[in-house]
């Protein structure tokens, strides 16, 4: 008997390392990562807030496990500096891509409260992704983009496993305008805790992949004030 509930907590505790890495960004720097290049603790106390996990989702249909932005704020440090209308190359660590999925790139102003989607790549983002490999996507900061700081998110509904939502929160400094508005739709955070919307599995769903509710997005302006 005992030696079968240790074998069931060895079995158990290796899905746990299986199914608990997944994707995030590795450039712009995801708040709190623990990669190397990335702000870190300026105290000693800091270092318990240290994200070891930034690559698990953020929820998923079952369930929210983190919110989005996951953390309030990054630790002190260079933000990286992107110019209104020019393109980034973000790259994302990736351990299990999951037959790749929907992503949504936003922006805001206001630490994540209000988020306009900057750009889409539905269905295909991230399929020919690696175990193990980085992987590069362009993203485009729109023309009219306002100066200062700002939040890039991430976010992420995977074709194939657990029905998930994936999140990662940048900071990063905009040169741009000074002030104005940036007009575009609210992301959608589907797989995102029970009462969200709904994407099944891409081979389950007969090749749905929610497209519905991408279309559906809500418009949305967001305004800063000039400096
Ligand atoms: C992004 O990566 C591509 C391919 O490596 C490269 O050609 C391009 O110059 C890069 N763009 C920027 C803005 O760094
Ligand atoms: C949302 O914006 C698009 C593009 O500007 C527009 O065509 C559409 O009518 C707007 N939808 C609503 C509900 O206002």
């Amino acid at each position: 008997m005992k030696n079968f509930s240790l074998l069931v907590v060895a079995v158990a505790s290796s899905i746990a390392l299986v199914t608990e890495a997944h994707v995030s960004f590795r450039f712009p720097c995801p708040r709190r990562a623990s990669y190397n290049e990335c702000p870190q603790p300026k105290s000693d106390s800091d270092w318990n807030l240290v994200d070891y996990d930034s690559i698990s989702p953020v929820g998923s249909f079952n369930g929210i496990n983190d919110p989005i932005p996951k953390h309030p704020a990054s630790f002190p440090g260079n933000r990286p500096v992107f110019t209104a209308g020019l393109n980034v190359n973000t790259t994302y660590e990736v351990d299990a891509p999951h037959n790749g999925g929907t992503c949504q790139w936003t922006l805001s102003y206001d630490n994540g409260k209000t988020q306009v989607v900057i750009q889409d790549w539905f269905r295909n983002c991230l399929r020919d992704a690696k175990h193990g490999r980085r992987y590069t996507v362009s993203v485009k900061i729109p023309a009219n983009a306002p100066s200062g700081p700002a939040l890039l998110t991430w976010l992420w509904n995977n074709n194939e496993g657990s029905r998930e939502m994936y999140a990662s929160s940048a900071d990063v400094v905009i040169q741009g305008s000074n002030g104005g508005s940036i007009s575009g739709v609210a992301p959608a955070f589907c797989n995102y805790g029970p009462g969200s919307c709904f994407i099944a599995e891409e081979v389950v769903a007969g090749g749905n992949w929610g497209e519905v509710y991408f279309k559906n997005r809500k418009n949305i302006t967001i305004t800063v004030p000039p400096k």
